[in-house]
């Protein structure tokens, strides 16, 4: 078991894409949180520990206007990132194969530095590494998105992190057959009532949803020798010392208190103006496992609604599906909440006519009488349950379909779209308009491919001959379907709901066009 200190490098990770790395996300939060965001063109955005590189490269594809550099000191995963930026054509992407304590000084400075899945499963020399980096490379107004493992939610969980490790390390060969070994072992532990499980009845259900992941993704998870879940007020006492304050996070409705504990404890919030305080309360009160946490170096407060139209008016609002309707109901994990009345009947009234920025949805004629805090905090909360969505540049609600098939526009596309076919991951496609990514599953993705590649009339049999291709089976009512006159009208079916469900969306974000 080889590794970069303390971090495992003989068995590569998965291609991910994670929409909350993406520039205009970051800039949203900082707007929401009524701060002024970088600006949205010519900046230049760093990736630490960019892995497979699906994140750092779907957002170039997305912002052709930025740069982006990725940092992995495994040199199998930037490989991947090298071929994947060649193939899609993308001159403003490259990444770099070191050690976070090896960079080039002259790096330059960065409007935007991310690191997913890193901060919590490196030692402390290399945490302060990075530090390091984020206190010379982050530009005045800049900011980070950092993700790590959180406290309390991760502490029923830490015991079986601690059993694998110890039982992984027993066994031979790599870091993928440690692991299963060490799966097998907990599930044998959990399933002869082991006293932890008896007492921790989370942690043994926590045991089922673990043997169902890659085992790439666990050998990352629990395999390295650093692994910390961290109290939010320590990340944020840790920024502090490298000039960094704490900005908001993600998914959006976690900046929103009242979206992320119940009732009962809203008056605790009510009263408490110290914005950690609160925070730390929060994670208490919602159990949070893991956080995605945004940070700046000094920007520039927005106290008004007047400040932030003047710094951060080129975000679009729209409606996140054209079928949306109110009441609008939003699972947000500890609370349920439910969108309705006249202000947000106005506003879904107002966006089926395409989305729009801030400044033109507070001067429109329904808006332009009412408080424009008011307004502004409508968009908001609408974008925090799903109701709206916020992007770069304006979208239609719906694109007529066009009679003669579709094509895929840009060249990143294309290569995403044609390898990994039926890989078992999800797909990520680049919007410039949204300037993020749409994630397909594989099984659409290939649907999609197979309709931008071919004939549409033999569209089903070449997906199944793909399916076949890689040995997998397709099911109904979770029963295997082996009849071939049955599959091939599953198969019709899935192809149909793709060309009415996933084609209208991708050619709204432009990522398909008639052909
Ligand atoms: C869990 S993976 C996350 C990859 C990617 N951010 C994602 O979410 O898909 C962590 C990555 O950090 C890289 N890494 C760990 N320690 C590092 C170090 N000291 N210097 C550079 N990269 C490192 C690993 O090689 C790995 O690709």
């Amino acid at each position: 078991m080889s590794s970069a200190a303390g971090y495992i490098t003989d068995v590569s990770y998965l291609p991910g894409f994670y929409p909350h790395l993406a520039p205009v996300v970051l800039r949203y939060v900082a707007a929401l949180n009524r701060l002024t965001p970088p600006p949205a063109t010519g900046f230049r955005y760093l990736e630490l520990g960019c892995g497979l590189g699906r994140t750092l490269t779907t957002l170039a594809a997305a912002e052709p206007q930025g740069e982006f550099i990725g940092v992995d000191v495994n040199q199998q995963h930037t490989a991947v990132a090298e071929r994947d930026i060649a193939a899609g054509g993308l001159t403003n992407a490259r990444v770099v194969t070191a050690d976070f304590g090896a960079l080039p000084d002259d790096l330059g400075s960065f409007s935007f530095i991310t690191l997913h899945g890193v901060y919590s499963w490196v030692s402390d020399d290399v945490r302060a590494r990075i530090h390091g980096l984020l206190e010379r490379h982050l530009a005045p107004g800049g900011l980070v998105l950092v993700s790590y493992n959180a406290m309390p939610g991760w502490a029923h969980l830490q015991p079986i992190r601690g059993i694998l490790r110890q039982y992984a390390a027993l066994r031979q060969g790599d870091s993928l057959q440690r692991i299963r070994d060490a799966i097998a072992y907990l599930v044998f532990i959990r399933d002869k009532q082991a006293r932890y499980f008896v007492d921790n009845p989370r942690a043994a259900a926590y045991v089922d949803a673990i043997r169902s992941l890659d085992a790439r993704y666990l050998a990352h998870e629990y395999l390295n020798d650093h692994w910390t879940s961290f109290y939010f007020a320590d990340v944020a006492a840790t920024m502090r010392r490298s000039g960094l304050d704490y900005v908001g996070s993600l998914p959006v409705h976690t900046n929103f208190w009242d979206l992320c504990v119940l009732p009962e404890f809203q008056e605790l919030f009510r009263t408490s103006s110290d914005r950690l305080v609160a925070e730390a309360h929060k994670d208490f009160c919602a159990n949070t496992a893991f956080r995605f946490d945004v940070y700046g170096r000094r920007p520039a407060p927005l106290p008004t609604v007047e400040d932030r139209l003047a710094a951060a008016d080129d975000l679009c609002y729209g409606l996140s599906r054209p079928d949306v309707s109110l009441p609008h109901v939003g699972n947000l994990g500890i609370v349920t909440s439910t969108t309705q009345g006249p202000l947000y009947e106005s506003l879904v009234a107002f966006l089926r006519g395409g989305s729009r920025r801030l400044s033109a949805i507070v001067a429109a004629e329904p808006f332009a009488a009412l408080d424009r805090v008011a307004v502004t905090r409508a968009v908001d909360v609408g974008v925090a349950t799903g109701l709206f969505e916020v992007t770069n540049h304006p979208l239609p609600v719906t694109v007529p379909a066009p009679d003669g098939g579709v094509r895929v526009v840009h060249p990143f596309n294309r290569t995403m779209l044609a390898s990994d076919i039926l890989s078992g991951r999800p797909v990520a496609l680049a919007s410039e308009l949204t300037g993020s990514g749409t994630l397909l599953a594989d099984l659409d993705a290939a649907i999609v491919h197979e309709l931008v590649s071919g004939d549409r009339a033999g569209a089903v049999e070449r997906v199944d001959a793909r399916l076949a291709a890689v040995g997998r089976g397709i099911e109904r009512d979770k029963k295997p379907v082996t009849d071939p006159a049955e599959r091939r009208a599953l198969l019709a079916e899935a192809v149909a709901a793709v060309e009415q469900r996933i084609v209208p969306n991708l050619l709204r974000g432009g990522i398909l066009v008639p052909r």
